[in-house]
């Protein structure tokens, strides 16, 4: 069950404004009953909605870009830190959403929050290979035959060896780095295991859904449909 204001503006039709204006003008009916309360409950999918007459089709799920920023952490709930729900102004706040995969407290960057759980675990399947595209400076220069090194597969001290990955060195201590896994601290460890540290990690695509440049850190939007088409194909 959600706001009535609350759905319409998941759905991207109209601005939270104009959804207040349509409501109290009385436009909308909810099982055959006009509602003039921006908060009345509704469940999308049961509950027949009606705009002007004309059935609304609602999206059943949401889908999130949030630019994460650093001290926060990307699970639902956390007794001690800030987690990407919480940062989440309550207009798009809802049951259900999660962060889809995990980026360290001291990583920036792409978090997709949703409450689309199939998807999610598509997304994340590892025979899916979706490529995680990261920003990353380093304490340390970065040789080309390291990177090469590091391209091929990197055996980490738990005895994992990697796998093949992209880099683009962009200076002596950046550079992007692609890689179809996602292993826990996986390319602190990978720049760890060859002598180096990690100082700035910024996560600027998932899946070919690439970071909006234009929203600051902590700030989010709702995915455009071609956005949400490469994540529920
Ligand atoms: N690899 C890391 O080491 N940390 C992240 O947050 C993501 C990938």
């Amino acid at each position: 069950m959600e706001r009535l204001d609350k759905a319409f503006s998941s759905c991207k039709l109209y601005s939270r404004s104009e959804i207040t204006k349509i409501i109290k003008q009385k436009r909308i009916t909810v099982n055959g009953v006009i509602i003039n309360d921006p908060s009345f409950k509704i469940d999308v999918n049961t509950d027949k909605i009606l705009l002007d007459g004309k059935e609304v089709e609602f999206n059943k799920f949401v889908y999130i870009m949030l630019n994460k920023p650093q001290g926060v952490v990307s699970s639902t709930d956390d007794g001690r830190d800030k987690t990407v729900i919480d940062i989440l102004p309550d207009s798009f706040k809802r049951d259900g959403l999660f962060p889809v995969g995990r980026l360290d407290k001291d990583t920036v960057g792409l978090v997709i929050l949703t409450d689309d759980g199939i998807s999610s675990h598509k997304r994340l399947s590892p025979k899916t290979h979706a490529e995680k595209v990261y920003y990353f400076e380093t304490a340390e220069e970065v040789s080309s035959e390291v990177a090469l090194e590091i391209e091929s597969g990197v055996l980490l001290k738990d005895g994992y060896k990697t796998l093949p990955c992209k880099i683009n060195l962009l200076s002596k201590t950046s550079g992007e780095i692609t890689l179809v896994e996602g292993k826990y601290h996986e390319i602190k460890r990978i720049f760890g295991a060859k002598s180096n540290k990690i100082t700035y990690l910024k996560r600027i695509s998932f899946g070919g859904i690439i970071l909006d440049e234009t929203l600051p850190e902590g700030s989010c939007r709702y995915l455009t449909k071609e956005e949400q088409k490469l994540f529920t194909k």
